[in-house]
């Protein structure tokens, strides 16, 4: 059913997992301040200690093991290796960290996808202004580049940012996300055009300096719902589904994969609202000038996480002032025959997917995809029977099958989220994304596979035993 060398994975995050927040030198993050503060995430939980895999690294790689993976994605706490953010001041207690990490996934035959960034900004570079001040491209690099020279003979496959999308809309927009702004149509275009230059800095750095002697990959993980129009027969429902799909995926996969600019739909939404109402300062989006690095061509391959579908019509917004909502007024509506998973955002149309797949084979030049992220959300009392999320996952992963079967589609991996139930950021603990559970009121933080976890490791072996 796929190809050889398909990459069966799990994935997480260091914030999400690691725990140790003070431990043996690590920095303040964004995460940790927003967390720090009463009344952003869910019981005032935090990721002080979460699965705590900073001290029981161990017990994931038997976790990772038991599945029979053949990929891991992790990420890197940035303020572990530097605790200030910058090269000025390495932890060695970090990189000795992660290289046993590393170690020990290749000693298991399993290949490590690491991610640089998955929303855990240095609080000391937050405190210079973060994702928008001038400087962070330039950290940024230093970083990736630093992370590339110490890991990089052992690391192939690379994500330097993960899910730019939420990392500004969620936490510049909304401020649901740390670090918590709500700076309404402005601060989170700025932000997504500085991770654009962030990554294809990072990138240029790997190809000359590093790809001759490592031959790795590098690209940046892209979120995308999968939005169709509510009544297909209706013009205005078409392009606001469009439109919708072009402010989540098409926002940096344009760029990245077809321009080395902002889809022109994109801009003109955002200037026509501007002109409505009346917004008389610098463009919103921001224009790539002659000095910035090229963004287009800066992916190795296609780096996709998804979870749901909508179902979109154009919205209203005439009452409305600025903010992103207004400039797609396009309204998402949950088709009342995909059941719901344990959170409401999460509805469960595989489908969904396999659409999605030969939408970016199409718009985005055919390019190898790995799903870096795809799951399914449990609340409540502990299910470790989860035959719902049983079937999510056959389903999802037949739809990738058919994609690949018969699309043609190149994808090359699959990497469920996640691998333990962890902290699922505002919501904290409450909701439980894992393969494995994870009993947070035991002081062991006991991991035992869900139904699903043997599931997906029987979808696995059967896989192996096919190839060999
Ligand atoms: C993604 C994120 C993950 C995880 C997941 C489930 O947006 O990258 O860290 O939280 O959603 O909500």
């Amino acid at each position: 059913m796929f190809p050889p060398d398909f990459a069966w994975g799990a994935a997480t995050s260091a914030y999400q997992i690691e725990g140790g927040w003070q431990a043996d030198g690590r920095g303040p993050t964004i995460w940790d301040t927003f967390c720090h503060e009463k009344g952003r995430v869910f019981g005032d939980q935090s990721g002080d200690v979460a699965c705590s895999s900073y001290e029981l690294w161990e017990k994931d790689l038997a976790c990772i093991q038991q599945l029979g993976l053949t990929h891991y994605r992790l990420s890197f706490s940035w303020t572990r290796l530097l605790p200030d953010g910058t090269t000025q001041h390495i932890n060695q207690r970090g990189v000795q960290y992660y290289n046993k990490v590393i170690d020990d996934l290749l000693a298991c035959n399993v290949s490590p996808m690491v991610t640089l960034y998955h929303f855990d900004l240095p609080q000391a570079l937050q405190d210079q202004g973060g994702w928008v001040s001038p400087g962070i491209a330039t950290h940024f690099d230093n970083y990736a580049k630093f992370c590339f020279q110490t890991f990089g003979d052992r690391v192939k496959l690379w994500i330097t940012i993960n899910e730019p999308q939420v990392c500004a809309k969620l936490g510049h927009e909304d401020g649901i996300h740390a670090p918590g702004l709500k700076e309404k149509g402005t601060t989170a275009y700025l932000v997504g055009h500085s991770m654009l230059l962030a990554h294809a800095t990072a990138w240029h750095s790997y190809n000359s300096e590093y790809r001759a002697k490592q031959r790795g990959a590098v690209s940046l993980a892209l979120n995308s719902d999968w939005f169709e129009p509510l009544d297909p027969g209706r013009g205005e429902d078409v392009a606001a589904a469009e439109r919708e799909l072009t402010f989540t995926l098409g926002w940096f996969a344009w760029p990245v994969f077809v321009t080395g600019d902002y889809p022109e739909t994109m801009r003109s939404a955002i200037e026509t609202r501007s002109k409505e109402l009346g917004y008389g300062g610098a463009p919103r989006l921001p224009t790539f000038s002659k000095s910035d690095p090229t963004v287009l061509g800066t992916a190795d391959f296609f780096a996709l996480n998804y979870y749901t579908s909508r179902k979109v019509r154009p919205e209203d917004v005439s009452g409305q002032t600025l903010s992103m909502r207004s400039d797609q007024w396009a309204e998402d509506v949950l088709d009342p025959s995909w059941p719901i998973s344990g959170v409401p955002w999460l509805a469960v149309f595989p489908h969904g997917l396999r659409k999605l797949l030969n939408y970016i084979k199409d718009a985005f030049n055919d390019p190898a995809v790995y799903i870096t992220e795809n799951g399914f959300a449990q609340v409540g009392p502990l299910q470790v029977e989860d035959r719902q999320r049983c079937e999510f996952y056959r389903s999802t992963i037949s739809e990738v099958a058919k994609a690949v079967q018969e699309d043609g589609v190149d994808v090359r991996g699959y990497f469920a989220w996640s691998l333990l139930d962890n902290f699922e950021w505002a919501d904290g603990f409450s909701v439980r994304f894992g393969l494995f559970h994870v009993d947070f009121s035991d002081a062991e933080l006991t991991r035992t596979a869900y139904r699903s976890g043997r599931e997906y490791a029987s979808i696995i072996s059967k896989y192996k035993s096919a190839q060999s």
